[in-house]
């Protein structure tokens, strides 16, 4: 198979089910060599099987890819070496890294409990960075030595990290946490020839496909366009993890159905300097007459 990732070696985290899945479908479309990552979790994040993992390798190998299984968890030291050690051991290069395992704990705020914050915290935020820190470490070393890559992260936001998501208190921190970690990976990494960017997607999944049934649903009549199709997101993390995107690096897109869109982050809005201490009565007037002329925030997801 060839196409814009000929040649290249993409390791994509949770590809056993769902978007990774379909990441790690598109890339070895594309013509790139696969490490297809899963641990085998349930949704809420318990138990453990290599069978997620193993059944998208051969998958790839039926339609004359390569690929090969990872199944250690993301969110491990242990885990998130081995995962680039396998790239390198089975191909010798890696070039994309795409982190997208993860699952949900929800529950309000005031019922959310500490372990249901820990686990959801862990493996979205932790399962990022190690997977990150030690592809860069790699990169880094390359670009020392001379042969400065041309490597991507495709990191996994959510609607839920950038607007806020009711119920889901534990893992919109955790994937805003992952919008600002891509910034600063962005920023610091560049310079080794490593490009860094999020996506926000939204597709039919045992993440949402309950949750939101309606909204998730397949069409009924034959042929029409299946919007919520996690397939649907990957063309933009395949070219996010090619060659082809030079120079596009801390950027954050939304990706549902046929929609791209860029999100542009927080920048200052109305100010105002007193050039000295405010007492709170004056800062309270002050702040009234900045919110009458700032933009209002967007709706949080579920709020009513
Ligand atoms: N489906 C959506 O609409 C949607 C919306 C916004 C964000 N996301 C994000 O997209 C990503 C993929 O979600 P999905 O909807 O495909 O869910 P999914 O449950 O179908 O797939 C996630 C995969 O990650 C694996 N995984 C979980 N913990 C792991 C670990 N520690 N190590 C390795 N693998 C692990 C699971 O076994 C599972 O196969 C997640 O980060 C999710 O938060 C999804």
């Amino acid at each position: 198979m060839t196409g814009i990732c000929t040649g290249r070696v993409a390791v994509v985290t949770g590809a056993g089910r769902g978007l990774g899945r379909a990441h790690a479908l598109a890339f070895a479309a594309e013509g790139a060599r696969l490490v297809v990552n899963d641990l085998g979790v349930g949704p809420d994040g318990a138990g453990e099987s290599s069978g997620p993992a193993q059944e998208v390798v051969e998958e790839i190998r039926a339609h004359g890819g390569r690929a090969v299984a990872h199944a250690g968890d993301i969110a491990t030291a242990d885990g998130a070496a081995s995962l680039v050690a396998t790239a390198l051991d089975a191909y010798g290069r890696l070039d994309t890294l795409v982190n997208n395992a993860g699952f949900l704990r929800d529950r309000m705020l005031v019922n959310l409990g500490e372990d249901d914050w820990d686990a959801v915290i862990r493996v979205h935020l932790k399962g990022h960075f190690l997977p990150l820190k030690h592809a860069a470490a790699h990169w880094r070393a390359e670009a020392k030595a001379g042969r400065t890559p041309t490597a991507r992260v495709i990191n996994t936001s959510s609607g839920a990290g950038l607007l806020g998501s009711v119920g889901q208190g534990n893992y919109a921190a955790a994937k805003a946490g992952i919008v600002g970690l891509t910034l600063v990976a962005a920023a610091e990494l560049g310079r080794y020839g490593i490009q860094v960017n999020a996506v926000a997607p939204a597709a039919r999944t045992r993440m949402t496909e309950s949750a939101f049934a309606e909204t998730m649903a397949a069409p009924d009549e034959p042929g029409a366009f299946d919007a919520m199709a996690p397939g649907n997101v990957s063309p933009l993390v395949v070219w996010l993890g090619s060659a082809a995107c030079a120079g596009v690096t801390g950027r954050v897109f939304e990706a549902e159905a046929g929609r791209i869109t860029v999100m542009e982050g927080w920048r200052p809005g109305p100010t105002a300097d007193k050039g000295a201490r405010w007492t709170p009565a004056e800062a309270g007037e002050a702040a009234a007459t900045l919110l009458a002329g700032a933009r209002p925030p967007g709706p949080v997801y579920g709020a009513s």
